[in-house]
């Protein structure tokens, strides 16, 4: 397995980046994450323009052009061999003595590694949905950036889990779902489907983006609005998004069951509209 680190590719076990690197000291970087279908990047474009924001937002320059970046993907897929997977890109600030301010003439750090992940674990987990656990949304007020920052999901995951979850839905102070720990959450209602709105409160998923699109083909209803825990009460299915979980149906909220608990029908609408929708390259 190879790994890309600042420029060299290298083999995973001994890919390294510096202790004083700031993306380890201050979370101080930006990163996306890209699923590979068939060893085709999902929706590069919009990852990579993403990728541009969050760097834009915190005020880091590209360590590459822009180019470049699909060079390393596809090398990394070649290299060690994926065919349905995962790519991690990272770029933090780079190595300086620990200070707060922005250190200067430094270069950013980044990393690029690449991994398999069966479509058969996807399809298995498909069929019968996940459950979901509420949480305090603990984050900062600019989650609409993809920073490495994630200490607050991390957290959130694990009392997921350790509650028998795979995934927790974050609550604001006013009581709505602002998103998953890892992914953006949406709800069925009577054929209608409602997902938040992409402000500062949610990170805007790329997988999101292209199930808003393949819907609009499919002339299904969106209403794009907070909910929260009483409209789960009624709601007839619940799905997640995400570039690691696609379109995943989610059967259970805390002590709600949704629907009658099993995967529903629209469910394997929207993940093939969403799988028809997605560019490839
Ligand atoms: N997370 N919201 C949050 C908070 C996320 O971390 C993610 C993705 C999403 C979905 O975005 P997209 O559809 O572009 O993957 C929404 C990635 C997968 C991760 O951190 O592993």
């Amino acid at each position: 397995m190879f790994s890309y680190v600042n420029g060299s590719y290298i083999d995973y076990k001994d890919a390294k980046v510096h202790i004083e690197d700031r993306g380890y000291q201050f979370a101080d970087g930006v990163y996306e994450v890209f699923a590979v279908i068939n060893k085709k990047i999902v929706d590069y474009d919009g990852h990579l323009n993403r990728l541009y924001r969050s760097l834009n937002e915190i005020s880091l320059k590209s360590p590459i052009v822009k180019d470049a970046y699909l060079f390393h993907c596809r090398n990394l897929i070649r290299k060690n061999k994926i065919k349905d997977g995962l790519i991690y890109l990272q770029i933090s600030r780079g190595v300086a003595q620990r200070d707060f301010k922005f250190p200067i003439n430094i270069k950013p750090s980044l990393v690029i590694t690449a991994k398999n992940v069966s479509m058969e674990s996807y399809n298995s987990k498909f069929n019968t949905g996940i459950k979901v656990k509420t949480t305090e949304d603990l984050r900062w007020k600019r989650v609409d950036i993809k920073t490495l920052n994630l200490l607050p999901p991390v957290l959130a995951k694990q009392k997921a889990v350790n509650n028998g979850c795979d995934e927790a839905w974050m609550v604001d102070d006013d009581g709505y779902i602002t998103e998953g720990s890892s992914s953006n959450a949406w709800i069925l209602i009577n054929d209608k489907l409602i997902t938040t709105p992409a402000t500062t409160s949610i990170l805007k998923g790329i997988t999101r983006t292209s199930l808003i699109k393949a819907l609009k083909k499919k002339k299904i209803k969106l209403i794009e609005k907070k909910f929260g825990k009483k409209d789960i009460k009624n709601a007839n299915e619940a799905y997640i998004t995400s570039a690691t979980q696609f379109v995943m149906p989610v059967v259970k909220v805390d002590n709600i069951k949704i629907g009658n608990g099993k995967v529903g029908k629209y469910a394997y609408i929207f993940k093939d509209a969403y799988m028809e929708a997605i560019q490839l390259k």
